[in-house]
């Protein structure tokens, strides 16, 4: 089947997490029938969509930044129409809709597909400027199949929405409840993928581990069984996912990290903090003992699992001895890379609502000896990389003329020099020298691996 000529052009602008990036994607795929082409400047665009994130203030803040940098260019192209999608959409659409005339339309992250009428209609003037209604049961099924790869690695959305109501999350409200998609639409799309050079796939879910999706008997599947599901793909070789917590990390997933090639040793599993006083206060369900506890077993089962996590600091109430805690399970558990945020009040959640804010200097200051101590577990994680022989999955040319850039198993970025022919094909790369955020190595034959010093410690233990 040809596809519509290319007439318009469509600029998207992605702020947030990677089910935006996997939004954004979709969203140019069902405009693509349309005759929309993406383009990379908002200049001389017909269509610009703003895909936003509502998780902390600064981030909803560029939003009217943005519309007011996109003012004179709508002057300049008469006919351009702005719409806001994502979660400051669906959290805000109406204000937004008040206060930015700039906009045409608003549309929230579980009603993209709908976005051909929303154009079609010149929406304002139509008077259904927004929709943010929850119904990601009918978005799915009205997205096109076709998708647009770009390179061999893609995200897969199989699960939306959060029921954990963290008292200082959005996600719940801009999201909506938990939402896992039927295995088949999941393996149907993933087929497509492979077909289209697509090697590794990484699943995406606002709590991913609690996917729940109907499978082919007529029963919930859990992640694992859809993980194994999806390593029988030809062609599928790396299965990633993202962002667990830690209440739904099973059993059955845990043993499958240990028993399937496919799966991995990277995992993002975010804690946010280390006081079980402030845990409780975060309503995260879980305590740093019972963390630390989960990590021996995940360690148990792949002694190499490379783990990321995200943290929080000056939550309301947050004391120093509290924030000492954080930095203490932080050590303990040797992260390979991590995310760490001040704390953002969010209209609507409780926290916000909390009395004991912790001052901004504080929360400063923390944040600074939170990441050095990051850092540097980074930086040693990168480093105990140097002189091993690892799996690589080339992705795209670097820089420098003649190197070529992929990713370790770890998810770390690792450059080479080497062909263009490599691009979508999974190498041994020796790596001889680590940066802070990525390795460099030289192609060949694969050698044995030397094996990590946890892994050695765990042998010499045994
Ligand atoms: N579903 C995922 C993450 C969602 S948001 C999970 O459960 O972990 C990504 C990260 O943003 C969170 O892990 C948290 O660290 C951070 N975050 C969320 N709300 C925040 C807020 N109000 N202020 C600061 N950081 C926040
Ligand atoms: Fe937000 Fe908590 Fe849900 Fe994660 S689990 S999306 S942090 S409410
Ligand atoms: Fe942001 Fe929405 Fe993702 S608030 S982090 S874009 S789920």
């Amino acid at each position: 089947m040809s596809e519509a000529p290319a007439q318009k052009r469509l600029f998207i602008k992605t702020y947030g997490c990677q089910m935006n990036v996997y939004d954004s994607e979709r969203m140019a795929d069902v405009l693509r029938p349309l005759g929309y082409a993406l383009t990379d400047t908002p200049e001389g665009a017909d269509l610009v969509v703003l895909n936003t994130c509502h998780i902390r203030e600064k981030a909803s803040e560029k939003l009217y930044s943005d519309l007011g940098r996109l003012k004179p260019f709508k002057a300049d192209k008469p006919g351009m129409q702005i719409a806001v999608a994502g979660c400051v959409a669906q959290a805000e659409g109406g204000e937004i809709m008040n206060r930015a005339k700039v906009v045409d339309f608003v549309v929230g992250p579980q009603s993209y597909h709908r976005l051909p009428e929303l154009v079609a209609k010149t929406a304002r003037a139509a008077g259904e400027a927004l929709i943010a209604d929850f119904a990601p049961e009918a978005k799915f099924d009205a997205l096109p199949d076709a998708r647009a790869v770009s390179g061999p690695t893609a995200f897969l959305t199989v699960q939306e929405g959060c029921d954990k109501f963290c008292t200082f999350c959005v996600v719940p409200y801009t999201r909506g409840a938990e939402f896992s998609r039927p295995v088949t639409a999941i393996l149907e799309e993933a087929r497509r993928l492979a077909d289209q050079g697509v090697r590794e796939v990484t699943l995406l879910g606002q709590n991913v581990n609690a996917y729940n999706g109907i499978g082919p008997d007529g029963k919930p599947s859990t992640l694992a069984q859809l993980a194994y599901a999806l390593a029988d793909i030809p062609g599928l070789d790396r299965i990633r996912y993202t962002t667990s917590h830690p209440r739904d990390m099973t059993d059955d997933l845990i043993a499958a990290h240990g028993e399937l090639s496919a799966l991995m040793p990277y995992l993002h599993l975010p804690v946010q903090a280390g006081s079980d006083r402030v845990l409780k206060a975060m309503n995260r369900g879980h305590t740093a003992e019972s963390y630390l506890r989960l990590v021996e077993r995940i360690r148990a089962a792949r002694p190499d699992m490379a783990l990321s996590g995200d943290f929080i600091v000056g939550f309301p109430g947050e004391t120093a001895a509290d924030f000492e805690a954080t930095l203490d399970l932080v050590r303990a558990v040797n992260y390979a890379s991590a995310f760490s945020f001040k704390y953002s009040k969010r209209p609507g959640t409780p926290a916000a609502a909390m009395s004991n804010q912790v001052a901004e200097d504080e929360k400063a200051e923390r944040l600074a000896r939170l990441q050095a101590l990051l850092d540097a577990q980074q930086a040693a994680f990168n480093a105990a990389q140097v002189g091993r022989t690892i799996p690589v999955l080339f992705e795209r040319e670097g820089r420098k003329a003649g190197q070529i850039v992929g990713r370790s198993p770890y998810l770390r970025p690792v450059w080479a020099m080497g062909p263009p022919s490599l691009i979508g094909e999974i190498a041994e790369v020796r790596i001889d020298s680590a940066a802070r955020g990525s390795l460099s190595g030289a192609l060949g034959r694969p050698t044995a691996t030397p094996p990590t010093p946890r892994a050695a410690a765990l042998e010499a233990l045994a």
